[in-house]
């Protein structure tokens, strides 16, 4: 037990968040002394998928690594609740055990494994996620390329692999940095489609992205962060709807 989980106690359990599925509340992290995320709060029902939004040096990342329990930022106060698991209390590798998978923006893929071993090496649990004849139903081109070497896909084959791989674990919480980030137009149609299905089969999601539009499509709700702070939280439809907001935070 670390620091933080000897400060929780029963009490603080009962917070306003817990009939959510996924719940932080309250959550300040500091890289070093630079504080950072001040005080996020957000909840997500199970299958929802929240877009979390705001502009560039927000503490969009930040909040997501603190989510996933990474060493930096380090979390200092609040709480992490996923379907009813105190994730503050976890390390990084308890809480990627207790579902949480994070697809970081620069992706990850193994060098020297071939697609299909990358997916392998997810599977540490046999049977805990999706099989590969799964994976490959749904990532048509991973199937076609599963015995080329990961590192030399293109970055939107890399971003499905990516993808893929979290799939392939245990998963009940998918965190999206910025998947579309950097791919040409067509291949993020394609990884809007796969996201789509991910979607109608209930996969709880948080996405990060710039193109605001597309995750406000694809998300139930919404979260601004603005200087680590929450501006504004509620439905994709609320945004999409607020000029303003859209103007202020978002430039779209
Ligand atoms: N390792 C670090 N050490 C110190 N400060 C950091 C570190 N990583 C990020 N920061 C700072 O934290 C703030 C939030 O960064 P973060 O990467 O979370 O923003 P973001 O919303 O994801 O931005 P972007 O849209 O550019 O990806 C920024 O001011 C950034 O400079
Ligand atoms: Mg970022």
């Amino acid at each position: 037990m670390n620091a933080i989980s000897t400060q929780m106690t029963a009490q603080t359990v009962n917070n306003d968040n817990q009939a959510a599925f996924f719940s932080v509340s309250d959550v300040h992290a500091y890289y070093g002394e630079s504080y950072i995320v001040q005080g996020v709060s957000l909840d997500v029902a199970h299958g929802e998928i929240l877009a979390l939004l705001g502009r560039n040096g927000a503490g969009k990342t930040s909040t997501l690594r603190a989510i996933a329990r990474l060493d930096d930022p380090a979390l200092q106060k609040g709480e992490i609740w996923l379907d009813g698991q105190p994730v503050h209390a976890m390390k990084s590798f308890e809480a990627a055990r207790a579902g949480i998978q994070l697809v970081p923006e620069d992706r990850r893929i193994i060098q020297g494994l071939t697609v299909e071993e990358n997916l392998a090496l997810a599977q540490v649990a046999p049977g805990a996620g999706w099989d590969l004849d799964r994976i490959y139903g749904h990532f048509p081109r991973l199937a076609e390329r599963r015995k080329q070497e990961g590192t030399t896909l293109s970055g939107g084959e890399q971003q499905m692999l990516a993808i893929a791989r979290a799939l392939a674990r245990d998963i009940k919480l998918l965190l999206l940095d910025e998947p579309y980030e950097g791919l040409a137009p067509v291949i993020v149609q394609e990884i809007e489609r796969i996201l789509h299905e991910i979607k109608a089969l209930g996969i709880t999601t948080v996405i990060v992205e710039q193109n605001a539009v597309a995750a406000l499509k694809l998300a139930d709700k919404a979260v601004i962060l603005d200087t680590g702070e929450v501006a504004f939280a509620g439905t994709a439809k609320d945004v999409l709807d607020n000029e303003e907001l859209r103007q202020e935070y978002l430039a779209i």
